[in-house]
């Protein structure tokens, strides 16, 4: 049987975006997508995909133990890309619950479902997955928050501060433990802020483009001052296939876009491109919508990657500029809403 690299949550947007970038640039590998198919899901990423004989789908839950143990030995998994999780900040602030379920008892189920599959008890790997790889998508959210100067590195300490960084923080923890107790072969990417095409409308490039053509108050939590660094999502892609085929066993690599911007610079940023290739009937800019709303609890002031670990090793650093970047990012959203 063909191996086949398991991508969990990859109906999500940056699960949704590397596949769309494996099967054009790698046409020849195998892959099955596991997604529980959540709100968060894009219900029409299979329809991108429809027909491509690389690629197949199961609806299913990465907490259910015995399903997982059932996918890796009926479909030869060799690799696991694993994106699922519960990911937006405010659910976790309202609905902790899902938060520690899927990602961390989520994260631990596909753990074991690798390790019981491939390792022998003794940190060898079974014949057959000899080179057999797993890995995690992280956050930067797990090194909590930092003032106006200096950058996370992977060796900055945890310090989670809401329940969604908290989460990924444990699942983090797992991975690297599964390492060091059974030798699970595993790498961790801990990266920045994503945007780009097919991302949930309720983050906030999304929020800020809808709202603006509906003529409804565009929402900036408190100053709008919290400064995030963004990253395109197709370099994010090319990172994380770089660390999964040569990444070195055991190690975490931060991946970031040197693109640091206030809420408020990357809204005004939004509506310039707004204003210019869509304007509004009364002639006015879309800025005069911008409302300040009360700010977000235990809002992180600042998020910052220094990524030249992956850019002194592996040779990867991000490829599209913020500004095409964002273009690339409106222009898909108006096209989608217009269509
Ligand atoms: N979006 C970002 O800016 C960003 C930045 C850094 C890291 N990350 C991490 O990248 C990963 C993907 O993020 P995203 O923005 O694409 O998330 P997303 O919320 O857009 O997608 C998550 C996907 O996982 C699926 N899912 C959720 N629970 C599941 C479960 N129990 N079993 C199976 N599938 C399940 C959902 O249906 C959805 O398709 C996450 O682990 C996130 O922590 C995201």
């Amino acid at each position: 049987m063909d191996a086949k690299t398991l991508i969990t949550g990859g109906l999500g947007f940056i699960g949704s975006n590397y596949i769309d970038y494996i099967l054009e640039a790698k046409p020849f590998e195998n892959l099955l997508v596991l997604d529980k198919k959540t709100y968060a899901a894009d219900p029409d990423a299979l329809k991108r995909w429809e027909g491509n004989a690389r690629l197949s789908f199961i609806e299913g839950d990465i907490c259910d133990a015995q399903r997982l143990s059932q996918i890796f030995l009926e479909n030869n998994i060799q690799g696991v890309v694993h994106f699922a999780a519960e990911s937006h900040v405010d659910n976790s602030i309202s609905g902790p619950q899902a938060f520690v379920e899927t990602n961390i008892m989520g994260t631990f189920q596909l753990l074991e479902a690798a390790r019981k599959t491939w390792m022998d008890t003794n940190q060898s790997k079974k014949t057959g997955y000899e080179n057999a790889r797993f890995h995690h998508i992280s956050t930067d959210e797990v090194y909590g928050a930092l003032g106006p100067k200096g950058a996370f590195t992977e060796k900055t300490a945890y310090a989670p501060n809401s329940p969604y960084s908290a989460s990924k923080a444990a699942s983090d923890h797992l991975v690297r433990s599964y390492f060091h107790t059974y030798g699970l072969p595993v790498v961790t990417t801990n990266c920045s802020n994503n945007f780009g095409p097919y991302q949930h409308q309720e983050k906030l490039i999304p929020t800020i483009i809808r709202k603006a053509i509906q003529e409804k108050p565009i929402p900036i939590y408190g100053t709008g001052k919290n400064i995030r660094d963004w990253l395109f999502v197709l370099d994010h892609c090319i990172a994380i296939q770089t660390v999964f085929k040569k990444g070195t066993l055991g190690e975490v690599y931060c991946v970031g876009g040197d693109s640091e911007k206030t809420n408020l610079d990357l809204c005004a940023a939004v509506i310039q491109i707004l204003d210019s290739i869509q304007p509004r009937s009364n002639g006015e800019s879309y800025a005069t919508l911008i409302t300040h709303v009360p700010d977000r609890l235990g809002h992180d002031f600042r998020y910052a990657i220094d990524a030249t670990k992956i850019k002194n090793e592996l040779g990867w650093s991000a490829q599209t500029s913020f500004e095409e970047a964002l273009q690339i990012t409106v222009e898909h959203y108006l096209n989608k809403r217009n269509r």
